[in-house]
């Protein structure tokens, strides 16, 4: 019994671990991403520049379960009025999946 809790606690830890290190590297990946893709230009994490920050942008659409494909699309479509004038302009080398990660990346900003 001790051994059985003793295992099941350590694969536990390790399942754990693995998780974290999964999250972790995919938002790094992320971030990385965004600045290949160029989005830092217009964007910043906590700040407004050309375009709404990251965390704003998380905060509007806090609990919004279709905002994540609708984001998505608007990142490779461009758009404008949601936030002002200024338009996005459509952001042609990201792929779906990435715009996916980018979004996912955005949306997990606090
Ligand atoms: C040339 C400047 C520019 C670049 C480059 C840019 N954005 Fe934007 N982005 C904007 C502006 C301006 C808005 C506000 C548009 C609006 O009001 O509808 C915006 C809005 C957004 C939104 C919120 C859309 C909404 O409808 O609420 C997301 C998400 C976003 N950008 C992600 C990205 C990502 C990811 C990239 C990189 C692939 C990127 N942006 C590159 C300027 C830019």
């Amino acid at each position: 019994m001790i051994k059985f809790v003793a295992t099941t606690t350590a694969s536990l830890a390790l399942l754990l671990t693995a998780l974290f290190t999964t999250t972790a590297a995919q938002a790094q990946d992320a971030a990385k991403l965004a600045q290949e893709k160029a989005c830092m230009a217009c964007h910043q994490i906590d700040k407004k520049v050309v375009g709404p920050s990251f965390k704003e942008i998380a905060a509007r659409y806090a609990g919004q379960k279709d905002a994540e494909a609708k984001l998505a699309k608007k990142v490779r479509e461009g758009g404008s009025g949601v936030w002002g004038q200024v338009p996005m302009p459509p952001n042609t080398t990201v792929t779906e999946k990435d715009a996916l990660a980018l979004v996912k990346w955005i949306l997990a900003q606090k």
